[in-house]
């Protein structure tokens, strides 16, 4: 199974991806999660996404197909991937079919998790993560237990500032790539709205 997990900026695809990945037993790859721990580690390209992803600008075409292309090729996503926050542009789904049509391979799903403007804001501010499991929380949709409350933390472009950014971006770069893929036949939307469990039932008929 070869599928894009495509939505705005807090649409639940980190969170989705999580409580997919066991049903079909490939591995998640995240762009914005690959941009944050060569952040972390302080490398030459972690230091020129930060201040991109700071503001909530996009990290460069280039940079990002380059991981992406080197990722997939791995022995690990030869049966399948869910690509997370990848493609973001035109020109990432362009070079990501050049790449996968290279390989004699395609795409099964794309799917657009689908949650409006108003409601983003809300979720992006209120995220927390735990940096020992990954686990993704929210201080009032999906709360941390007590015994983890202390040590999360909250992301960077997390900032009200920096997520009306995201979403202006999402909505002029990224929106283009839905025509794109419907065009091909893969993608399917699916209502982000909802219970997590709501939104994973429906992930799962969608997918099937
Ligand atoms: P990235 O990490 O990909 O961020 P994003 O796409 O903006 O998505 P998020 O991680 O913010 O949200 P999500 O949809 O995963 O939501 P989540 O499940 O956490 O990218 C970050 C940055 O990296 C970009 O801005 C860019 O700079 C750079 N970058 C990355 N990829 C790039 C690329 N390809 N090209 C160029 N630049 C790139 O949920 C959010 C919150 O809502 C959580 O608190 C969660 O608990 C809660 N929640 C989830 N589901 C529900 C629900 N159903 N109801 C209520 N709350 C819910």
């Amino acid at each position: 199974m070869r599928m894009i997990l495509v939505g705005p900026p807090g649409a639940g695809k980190g969170t989705q991806a999580a409580r997919l990945l066991e049903r079909y037993g490939i591995p998640h790859i995240s762009t914005g999660d690959m941009l944050r721990a060569a952040v972390k580690e302080g490398t030459e390209l972690g230091k020129q996404a930060d201040a991109c992803m700071k503001r909530g600008d996009l990290v460069p075409d280039e940079v990002v197909i380059g991981l992406v292309q080197e990722r997939i090729a791995k022995p690990d996503a030869q049966k399948g991937f869910m690509l997370d926050g990848f493609p973001r542009t035109l020109p990432q789904a362009q070079a990501l079919q050049t790449a996968l049509d290279e390989s004699g391979v395609d795409l099964d799903a794309v799917v657009l998790i689908e949650v409006p403007d108003q409601l983003i804001v809300d979720r992006i501010t209120g995220r927390r993560s735990d940096p020992e499991t990954g686990a993704i929380y929210h201080l009032k949709f999906n709360p941390p237990p007590a015994d983890v409350a202390d040590r999360l933390v909250q992301r960077k472009d997390d900032t009200e500032e920096a997520c009306v950014a995201r979403l202006e971006k999402y909505h002029s770069q990224t929106a283009p790539i839905v025509p794109f893929y419907e065009k091909r036949g893969v993608l399917t939307r699916v209502d982000g709205v909802g219970t997590p469990d709501e939104v994973t039932a429906r992930l799962v008929d969608a997918i099937g």
